[in-house]
């Protein structure tokens, strides 16, 4: 079966081709010629993933799965949430964006924060919904170099160490997307 991952991540892109079943066939959104930017203008990590997905469904007819995840930090009342991409403004980088939690919590001691995704896949019209968490707390500067985004901030529960200073595969064991994409893989690999 065929299956478009609506997202131009390869790096996302090669993790599940990695580990999912070979009777499906990953695409990205180059291999269906998909090259304009899919909007999320939901505030919600499933609204904006079903957006992506439906978009995909409906205009060029795949089925089709797309992610959503959202750093959630208590004591910023969930913030940054939906916007983690954005938070320091359009057009920022994960720098910024760590720079601007860092500076928001400076007096905080309550540091609790968790990460979450959420699939939405749709199948022959179809839709299933599968999420990932991950419990952790912000630390009060950046450690480590690997990963992206918040990881050099983020360090998960029962570890010393940031996601940034784990191995790839070690973050995946554990992290908010392994976590949903090991729940659609197991959905898909039920499917005839
Ligand atoms: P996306 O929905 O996967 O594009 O994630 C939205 C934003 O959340 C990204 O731009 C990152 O800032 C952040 N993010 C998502 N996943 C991770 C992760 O595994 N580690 C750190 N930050 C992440």
């Amino acid at each position: 079966m065929q299956l478009v991952f609506a997202t131009n991540n390869l790096h996302k892109l090669s993790e599940i081709t990695a580990i999912i079943d070979n009777k499906f066939s990953i695409l990205g959104l180059k291999d269906i010629k998909c090259f304009e930017e899919i909007s999320e203008t939901k505030e919600t990590l499933i609204g904006n993933a079903l957006e992506k997905a439906e978009f995909v469904y409906n205009k060029y007819g795949y089925n089709c799965f797309a992610d959503d995840t959202g750093l959630e930090i208590a004591s910023l009342d969930g913030r940054p949430g939906v916007y983690s991409a954005r938070y320091a403004g359009e057009n920022v980088n994960f720098e910024n964006n760590m720079n601007k939690v860092l500076a928001e919590m400076q007096t905080i001691e309550k540091r609790e924060a968790c990460f979450k995704t959420v699939i939405a896949l749709i199948i022959n019209g179809d839709k299933y919904f599968f999420e990932g968490e991950v419990n952790g707390v912000i630390l009060r500067e950046k450690r480590g170099i690997k990963g992206f985004g918040y990881d050099p901030i983020f360090m998960p529960v029962g570890y010393n160490l940031s996601f940034a200073e784990l191995s790839a595969e070690e973050k995946n064991k554990i992290s908010h997307r392994g976590i949903a994409t090991k729940k659609l893989i197991a959905f898909l690999q039920k499917l005839k």
